[in-house]
This record gives C-alpha cells, structure tokens and sequence, in this order.
C-alpha cells in the first residue's frame, strides 16, 4: 500500500492506505481527528467539511491520494483551544442540537469568513446552503455566524 505525507492541522503526519481511500476515513481511522463526521458519504450534507488549502471541501470525496501535499485543516485545528470567534459564537448561541452536522457548518463558516468578513444572510444562507442540518439550527448558525463576524471587525478594529 502506498505511504502519504499529508500536511494536517499544520503537522506532517504519515499515513499508509489505498489511494482510493477517502481522506474522511484517514482522518478519523488512522490520525484519529474524529471531529469530522461521516453522514452521507455521497457528498450531499456537508458533515464531512474540512479546508484543502483553505477551501471548504467534502473529506468523503477526497481521495488520500490527491490531497498530499495540501494544507489540511480539520475543526480540530480551527483553533488551539476553542477560541476561534466562530467557536466562541456557537457556545453563545448554545448552537447545536444533536451536534452531528456541527464541525461541517464551522468549517464552512470559516471559509466564508475569510472571503467575506461581513456576509449578508443572503451570503451565510448561500455559503451553507450545502450543509445539512437535520435539527434545523439554521436560525442560530445564521447569527453566530453574524456575531463571529462583528466579534472579528471589533477585534480589529481595536488592533489599530
Ligand atoms: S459525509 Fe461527506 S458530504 Fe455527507
Ligand atoms: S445539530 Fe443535529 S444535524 Fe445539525
């Protein structure tokens, strides 16, 4: 079987699966990141979200293969210690239910972000139009989501 050097959370780490692998069971069986979630596993509901090289991507559909070499990044590594403004929204708005869709929709939102500092909720509606949430939290990821993004204006702002 071939070996990979995968670039994750800012680590190097080494792993040796098929190269038809997807990198959603990479992470979770061999590197134990087990925030990213398995829910279709057909790439239509988002719980699998992770950054390839920034861009919010369906970890079931990427095969180990194609991703070596690429910045990954998995809601374990959104932040050292919970305190992306993202996360930090989520826990004010008591955002998730039952929790599963969670990670896909932070990780969606922070892509957003990064383009798009003060999204509309057309924009935050449009983003994570693809995440699915089958306990119906849209209301409140649409505020944390605004919240996050005034808390990061502010942040810099005061940096000024
Ligand atoms: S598990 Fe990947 S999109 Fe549903
Ligand atoms: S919180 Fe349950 S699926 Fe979204």
């Amino acid at each position: 079987m071939p070996t990979y050097n995968l670039k994750v959370n800012g680590q190097t780490r080494q792993v040796v699966a098929p190269a038809d692998t997807p990198l959603l069971w990479v992470l979770r069986d061999q590197l134990d990141l087990v925030g990213t979630k398995y829910g279709c596993g057909i790439g239509l509901c988002g719980a699998c979200t992770v950054h390839l090289n920034g861009v919010p991507t369906r970890s079931c559909q990427a095969l180990v293969s194609t991703v070596a070499g690429m910045n990954i990044t998995t809601i374990e590594g959104l932040s050292p210690d919970g305190s992306h403004p993202l996360q930090k929204a989520w826990i004010a708005h008591d955002v998730p239910q039952c929790g599963y869709c969670q990670a896909g929709q932070i990780m969606t939102a922070a892509a957003l972000l990064q383009n798009n500092p003060q999204p509309t909720d057309d924009d935050i509606d449009g983003a994570l139009a693809g995440n699915l949430c089958r306990c119906g939290t849209y209301l409140r990821i649409r505020a944390a989501v605004k919240d996050a993004a005034t808390a990061v204006a502010s942040a810099k702002e005061a940096a000024q």
